[in-house]
């Protein structure tokens, strides 16, 4: 992480650079718009370039954005951010154990509603169920989002189903590829999952201090080199459409998608959400197994879900059960 007021500051320039990329900045310019000396902007402009940017420094003309290294910054997610909180605070590694882990920590320590944690490189990811999650440097959007919705505890699993609703349309938007979602929230493409999603609560009695959504989305990996269990079940937007995409590209509409669902959602509730997500739902209406958190199998319909976000599973016998939490397969 980038710390300090030098940090700052260089991030204000590389903001800057990255909003006029295509064309000349003047040394006096970005020194007035900053509040700094033209030395201090040429001594952080040198800083970059050992960070590995390529800056264009031409005389009477100022500094150029020329090249960016491999994977995201701070900068390159804040530049063509259009949203109006979320993401506004970033919090951005370029390695760290898990997102989620530290998301958590810092809405324990007071983070503001909408601070995103972010990073190139997650070496100890968290899964549903206790599962981990493996990911490769500088390829996957790895991103866990602070939340402080006044929400009843009951009613946050509805933002998983949001979370789903978001990526699904960026993916689309992006790339043009219409994935569908499997209860309650992977995100598939013809059965390989391309996006994992983490929802989690700081709670007091039944107040909801914090939900941390941590999201996983497999953008540019090249599937040869995934781990050989990944192989058969996952895919990346690379592998399928064979294009290399822009990260901060994703992070930034993902964001801009996840805040007008978020909007809607506060205002009328989950009535707003839940044709959203039944349009891209691909488990209704299919034979299903469901694992619980605490090992239990279950089999039966997916007959949909209810105004809450819960999945109705009708067994053998005609008994329809309710589903909070469960991974599910068919066959
Ligand atoms: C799943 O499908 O099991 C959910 C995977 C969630 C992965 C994301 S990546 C960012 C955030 N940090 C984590 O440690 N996990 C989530």
């Amino acid at each position: 992480m980038v710390h300090g007021a030098a940090g700052s500051t260089r991030t204000k320039i590389l903001t800057m650079l990255y909003q006029h990329q295509h064309e000349y900045l003047s040394g006096q310019d970005i020194s007035r718009l900053i509040g700094c000396s033209r030395t201090a902007v040429w001594k952080h402009v040198r800083e970059l370039e050992h960070e590995g940017y390529r800056i264009d420094a031409v005389q009477k003309r100022g500094y150029r954005l020329a090249g960016t290294p491999e994977g995201l910054s701070e900068a390159a997610v804040t530049a063509g951010l259009r949203t109006e909180k979320l993401g506004r605070s970033i919090i951005f590694y370029d390695s760290i154990g898990s997102t989620q882990k530290e998301a958590l920590r810092l809405a324990d320590e007071g983070a503001a509603d909408g601070t995103l944690v972010i990073t190139n490189e997650q070496t100890a990811g968290r899964g549903r169920m206790g599962h981990n999650w493996k990911s490769q440097r500088g390829v996957m959007v790895t991103m866990s989002l602070i939340l402080r919705p006044d929400l009843p505890i009951d009613q946050t699993p509805q933002l998983t189903l949001l979370t789903a609703v978001a990526a699904t349309d960026t993916i689309e938007e992006i790339t043009g590829l219409s994935c569908g979602i499997k209860w309650p929230n992977d995100i598939l493409y013809h059965g390989r999952k391309l996006v994992g999603i983490l929802t989690e609560l700081q709670a007091e009695a039944s107040f909801v201090k914090a939900v941390v959504i941590g999201v996983g989305i497999n953008v540019n990996a090249d599937m040869a080199e995934v781990p050989d269990e990944l192989k058969k079940t996952a895919a990346s937007l690379y592998s399928l459409t064979g294009r290399k995409y822009n990260l901060a590209e994703f992070v930034q509409l993902f964001l801009l998608h996840f805040e007008h669902l978020y909007q809607l959602y506060l205002k009328d509730g989950f009535k707003s959400i839940k044709p959203l997500w039944e349009k891209r739902a691909v488990s209704l209406g299919k034979h299903i197994r469901v694992r619980r958190p605490e090992g239990r199998i279950l089999e039966g319909t997916a007959l949909g879900i209810d105004d809450s976000g819960v999945l109705l599973l009708q067994d053998g016998s005609g008994t329809i059960r309710k589903i909070y939490s469960a991974d599910i397969e068919w066959t």
